[in-house]
């Protein structure tokens, strides 16, 4: 019985050596120590032994059990470990693989323009105001002195949506609603879109830009505001060019001008950019009709103030050297992506 119990250990603790999973080894404990197991058997037949034979053989069998259990649970202890090894291994981040690129997106022309622009009268003092797209009749043309019969009123130009409501054609209604509901000193810019009835071609669009501007203040004069477009001009354009005031007309402004600005391509001497004048128009501007004061309840006696308005389409076509309008607005990603 000994040596039976002898060659029953060997033979577990070869097995359990072999085994290569956990559930090898739960059988291997059910072959031998389970209630219908090797080891098992064997005690059960010590029935038949004698008194004296009995306990010896017991120790025995217990040792055998013992050291079956011990290298059984070993052999578990041991298969955990490599599988929590093999878990954190397979678990581990490489922190040092580079990531996977993404492409980033870039801003549109027309915002890279808008914000160098704002940024400009930003930095002299100017604050944003803001108005809706949809406007009325009364802001985009009455308040702002339009005559009844101005051409710009045509169903043939403007978008109406009913009798007195429209979609903008120009930022100046912005300052109407600034006029009404702010006190002098106003000193604003508006940026945002505008819209007229136009047939697209390489240099209009149904929808466009404009940033609008407007000072209103006691003592603000026509030399104000060609000395704060001279500078605007310079930080745009570049610190050498000349600007020159054009005499114009605007309902909403009297003097009213546009305002030319030397080539900053070629310096004046004459080139594509310029057409071979030498000069580039890129705004309107004047000093606000008392109509206009008077209609945004300002007192028309003590406060003056000056305004300007400018397309930003016309501004970023000639700054980047784009000759079709419509390049803007196809969103065809090797223009869109040169702004990065
Ligand atoms: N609203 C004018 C336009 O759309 C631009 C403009 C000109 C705005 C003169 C002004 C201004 O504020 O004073 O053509």
């Amino acid at each position: 019985m000994q040596n039976k119990l002898m060659a029953l250990k060997e033979k577990a603790i070869q097995l359990i050596e072999d085994a290569d999973s956990k559930d090898t080894l739960e059988k291997i404990r059910v072959d031998f120590l389970g209630k219908k197991g090797e080891v098992t058997s064997i005690l059960k037949g010590m029935g038949a032994l004698s008194n004296e034979e009995r306990p010896k053989m017991g120790k025995i069998a217990n040792e055998v059990r013992g050291a079956i259990e011990e290298n059984l649970k070993n052999a578990v202890d041991g298969m955990k470990r490599i599988e929590r090894d093999r878990k954190l291994k397979s678990e581990t981040i490489d922190v040092t693989i580079p990531g996977t690129p993404r492409k980033l997106g870039s801003k549109h022309p027309i915002s890279v323009t808008l914000d160098e622009i704002s940024k400009i009268f930003i930095s002299m003092g100017f604050q944003v105001a803001d108005g809706p797209e949809v406007e009325t009749v009364y802001n985009n043309f009455d308040a702002l002195n339009a005559p009844k019969n101005h051409p710009s009123r045509d169903m043939t130009d403007t978008f109406y949506i009913s009798d007195d409501i429209l979609l903008r054609t120009q930022t100046s209604p912005v300052q109407i609603r600034t006029l009404k509901s702010q006190e002098p000193p106003i000193k604003i810019i508006s940026p945002g879109r505008c819209f007229r009835v136009d047939t697209p071609d390489a240099t209009h669009s149904p929808m466009f830009h404009q940033v609008e501007g407007l000072i209103v203040d006691q003592e603000v004069t026509m030399a104000d505001l060609k000395g704060t477009l001279d500078l605007f001009a310079k930080q745009l354009f570049g610190s050498d060019v000349k600007t020159k005031f054009r005499p114009h007309h605007f309902p909403f402004t009297e003097p009213s001008a546009e305002v030319d600005v030397s080539c900053f391509k070629c310096g004046g001497s004459g080139c594509r950019v310029c057409k071979g004048s030498g000069w580039i128009e890129i705004l309107g501007a004047g000093m606000v009709h008392p109509n206009v004061l008077r209609e945004g309840n300002i007192d028309a006696e003590k406060y003056r103030g000056f305004a300007f308005g400018m397309g930003i389409e016309r501004i970023a076509m000639l700054k980047y050297e784009i000759d079709d309008i419509r390049l803007l607005f196809e969103n065809d990603m090797r223009l869109i992506d040169q702004f990065k």
